[in-house]
């Protein structure tokens, strides 16, 4: 009941309650979307993890089964933790993840569908072999830091390999396996990657992409129009950091291209960990799915009982500037968009207020771009500083030349609360910065909650670019998309004022300069079935 949970999320993914975590396996199968995640069956804190299981046809509406994998035999009796999937030929669906044994050492275990015929794919038979690799006295591997299978993937000698998470001492790595048959994995001599100081890589995710053009490939891919990407959820720093890179097939390593821009790169620059991507064959795309933990007390948490959340699945691919990635919410969710609002374009001046008229404020997509042409005003930044740190001293209320304008959230009546989600542009050395910032800090009267700001820079030109930026806003998440999803913001937030059909949007400029509204979209969204 709304009245009573107004953070539930209406369209982004989340058990009816208890804590979840990971994405994990994800694959399509027969038609199906298959989702797997970490899971505490008992209560809304981690603990007790199973792999509960959704299938979907649109990866909006989902139907929940039974958890697919659970503590049963020694080599995971103390929690099947992440792990992914694989398609073996003949569309066999395989899963590799991470058991704790009856030694609380982490291992990795493979699973496989009992039924191939079973469209849900319903149960899953462990091998008796499990597990299949795990830490030994010869191979040196650190039994707590030992984890997070990634999809396989096949070399032209006809051989898989797989990566597998871990840290020694501070030096983070993707440990490397190889297999003929999947079930009997040798540890190679190198891992695929490894950064010393980075500490424990978390699902790691390995995958091509190609260099021209939105389409994904299937993760064997390799060859003369394809790049590689290799993402790491860093433990120490709680976010989700990609290299773009070489695969080097022959010697099976990941040659990153700037070495010296290491751990610069996120899907995200809010709140979001240990994402994973999977090949769809249907739509032929790469979609990219991440948990969302929440930033309200772990007290209230209990009070609710449920905590984390899915992003809306994305599309990812290789930006034509071969320097980023490019994420967008999956098409499907467009089809949840309801009464449409447009309105014309227009000069938005310097300290202005519009309000969004007929949309569900909780509860939209709102599309807009500015255009801006009084590029002299912008404001000189003398040194480059960290962007979520420009974000927090420069919030929605520091008027300057060029910005803050963009969009305020879950406002309430008399804004004693609002979430602003806005660009600032700089002049540094002769070239403009565009900063996009979200801005929690007025988000909610409750002070329990994390009101941390967060920002990052758009590779975006102002003077020929328009500055777009696109909000999924969702009750208690705001997942935003600057230069048509170069840079991405997830928050979450938890006003007390402005709840369900309390709240308010507004697009804003409280710079001094005018800018141009170019075109401003907004949709109240439907609810999905998720349970
Ligand atoms: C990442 C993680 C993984 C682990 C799982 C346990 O959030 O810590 O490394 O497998 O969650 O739930």
């Amino acid at each position: 009941d709304s009245s009573n949970q107004p953070y539930r999320t209406a369209y982004h993914f989340q058990p009816p309650n208890n804590w979840i975590n990971d994405p994990n396996g994800p694959l399509r199968y027969g038609g199906l979307y298959h989702l797997f995640y970490q899971y505490n069956p008992k209560g809304a804190v981690w603990g007790n993890i199973v792999w509960a299981h959704s299938v979907s046809r649109d990866l909006v509406n989902w139907t929940p089964l039974d958890p697919a994998i659970f503590p049963s035999q020694s080599s995971d009796i103390n929690g099947c933790w992440s792990g992914s999937a694989t398609l073996l030929p003949g569309n066999k669906p395989a899963i590799l993840y991470t058991g704790i044994d009856s030694l609380n050492q982490q291992v990795q275990n493979f699973a496989q569908p009992k039924n191939l015929s079973d469209p849900f794919l319903r149960e899953w038979v462990k091998s008796p072999k499990n597990p299949l690799m795990a830490p030994t006295s010869a191979n040196k591997i650190n039994s707590s830091s030992f984890r997070d299978p990634t999809t396989a993937w096949l070399g032209k000698d006809g051989h898989w390999r797989v990566l597998v998470g871990s840290k020694r001492r501070t030096r983070g790595m993707a440990i490397l396996y190889r297999s003929k048959d999947f079930v009997k994995w040798v540890q190679a001599k190198h891992p695929l990657h490894s950064t010393l100081g980075s500490g424990m890589w978390e699902c790691p995710d390995f995958f091509p992409v190609l260099s021209n053009g939105q389409l994904g490939v299937d993760t064997s891919v390799n060859g003369e129009y394809v790049r590689h990407v290799l993402k790491v959820s860093l433990d120490d720093k709680k976010h989700d950091y990609y290299m773009i890179g070489s695969y080097n097939a022959a010697k099976d390593a990941f040659i990153p291209d700037e070495e010296s821009n290491i751990f610069v790169l996120r899907y995200d620059y809010g709140k979001y960990y240990a994402s994973k991507t999977f090949f769809d064959d249907g739509k032929k795309r790469r979609i990219l799915l991440g948990w969302v933990n929440e930033s309200s007390s772990v007290a209230d948490d209990i009070k609710k009982g449920w905590s984390g959340i899915h992003t809306i699945p994305r599309a990812i691919w290789l930006h034509k500037s071969g320097r980023q990635l490019v994420q967008w919410p999956v098409e499907e969710v467009e089809k949840l968009r309801a009464y449409p609002v447009n309105l014309l374009p227009q000069v938005l001046k310097g300290g202005k207020l519009l309000p969004i008229n007929g949309v569900t404020a909780s509860q939209a997509d709102v599309e807009i771009s500015f255009e801006v042409s009084k590029l002299r005003k912008a404001e000189v930044l003398d040194y480059w500083t960290d962007p979520q740190i420009l974000c927090s001293k420069k919030g929605s209320s520091v008027k300057s030349g060029l910005g803050p304008f963009g969009l305020l959230v879950f406002a309430s009546e008399g804004l004693q609360e609002y979430t602003s989600v806005f660009f600032r542009i700089f002049r540094h050395q002769h070239k403009y910065l565009v900063l996009l910032c979200s801005d929690q800090n007025r988000s909610s009267l409750n002070k329990d909650n994390d009101l941390t700001s967060y920002g990052t820079f758009v590779d975006v030109d102002p003077l020929h670019d328009k500055l777009s930026l696109r909000t999924l806003i969702d009750h208690s998440v705001v997942e935003s998309f600057g230069g048509e999803g170069r840079a991405c913001i997830t928050a979450r937030v938890y006003p007390t004022l402005a709840i369900n059909d309390k709240a308010q949007l507004y697009a804003f400029n409280n710079g001094t300069a005018d800018v141009k509204i170019t075109r401003l979209s907004a949709w109240s969204m439907k609810k999905a079935q998720i349970h």
